[in-house]
């Protein structure tokens, strides 16, 4: 997908979504800050802007002063971004981590609340296998560091993966992993598991549709009224496609051993204007407005762990 077009994903489309647990209380949603576009407001009128709306959790893709210092004494919740172009530094050498906490979270953190670093994005997706190796020294590197400045229980460190780590999504109860990541995934949900943090995943069912629009009813994309789908193996019933996907991860980390590691989708959404070949786009409602709907009334169906679907969460 073109880059603007990525743009339109993560900046005008703000992409509402909300906790399991604020599912339940009604209240509460989370956006990706995206700053890949013309004309964005500035980071004082984008505070202003999520206060009005309630927003009380955001996904940065770097650690933007600006922003940080903008949400200077605010009740919002950031996760910050450290690129994939640090991870090689970093996973050779720990004292770059430390440098990069001491220059991008020590400034702010008694200020802004940082509850998470997501380290590199979409890792596997590079097909990089020296950068994928690098990932989890890298992440390990960033802990070490935060162990050092005492905040490794208040601030968590995870990465966000592409649904396409899965080679099976379909039905959810085969969920697994691409063979070829299976060595890297193995240590890395290890990892999690030990340091209890969250494996984050930007789930689009709008790419399942865009690609095979004639088999994946629109409905089942856009939790609108459907029929939905039956896991043969498990009899559960699914009437959207973001909760069956969430589900397939649980199901390939489970053949890794894990049913310890929790899942949240750092990203997911609806483009409300793409580009030529992103047919099926909604403007303003769709899965906005749906989940937002579903949250209301409590809808939730995810399986595996009881239930934990967390959304762009701490
Ligand atoms: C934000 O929360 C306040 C207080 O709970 C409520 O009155 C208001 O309608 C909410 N605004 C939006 C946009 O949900
Ligand atoms: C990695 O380290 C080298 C050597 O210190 C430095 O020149 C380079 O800028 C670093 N890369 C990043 C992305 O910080």
């Amino acid at each position: 997908m073109a880059s603007h077009s990525l743009s339109f994903f993560r900046v005008l489309l703000l992409l509402f979504l909300t906790t399991l647990s604020e599912r339940i209380k009604g209240q509460g949603v989370g956006i990706n800050y995206g700053q890949i576009a013309n004309n964005l407001p500035s980071p004082a009128r984008v505070a202003v802007l999520l206060r009005s709306l309630n927003i009380t959790r955001v996904k940065l893709y770097d650690a933007d002063p600006n922003v940080l210092f903008s949400f200077s004494n605010s009740q919002v919740d950031f996760m910050i971004g450290l690129g994939n172009e640090y991870l090689q530094n970093m996973s050779t050498d720990p004292t770059k981590a430390q440098a990069w906490l001491q220059q991008r979270l020590e400034p702010h953190i008694s200020k802004t609340r940082i509850t998470s670093i997501v380290v590199g994005n979409e890792i596997f997706k590079t097909n990089d296998h020296v950068l994928i190796g690098n990932l989890l020294p890298a992440m390990k590197s960033v802990y070490a560091a935060l162990t050092n400045l005492g905040l490794e229980k208040q601030v968590a460190v995870t990465s966000a993966h592409s649904l396409d780590i899965l080679q099976t999504s379909y039905p959810p109860s085969s969920g697994s992993f691409k063979e070829e990541f299976i060595q890297y995934l193995e240590p890395l949900l290890d990892f999690h598991s030990q340091i209890k943090s969250p494996f984050l995943i930007n789930a689009y069912p709008f790419f399942a549709y865009k690609d095979s629009p004639k088999e994946v009813p629109l409905e089942y994309v856009l939790f609108e009224p459907n029929p939905g789908m039956v896991d043969p193996n498990t009899n559960l019933h699914y009437d959207n496609m973001l909760f069956a996907q969430v589900d397939a991860l649980y199901s390939a980390i489970k053949t890794l051993g894990h049913t310890d590691v929790e899942v949240r989708i750092s990203e997911t959404g609806w483009p409300s204007k793409g580009d030529e070949n992103e047919i099926g786009h909604v403007s303003g409602s769709g899965v906005e407005g749906g989940e937002v709907n579903l949250a209301k009334e409590g809808q939730l169906t995810i399986t595996e762990k009881g239930g934990d679907l967390d959304v762009a969460g701490l």
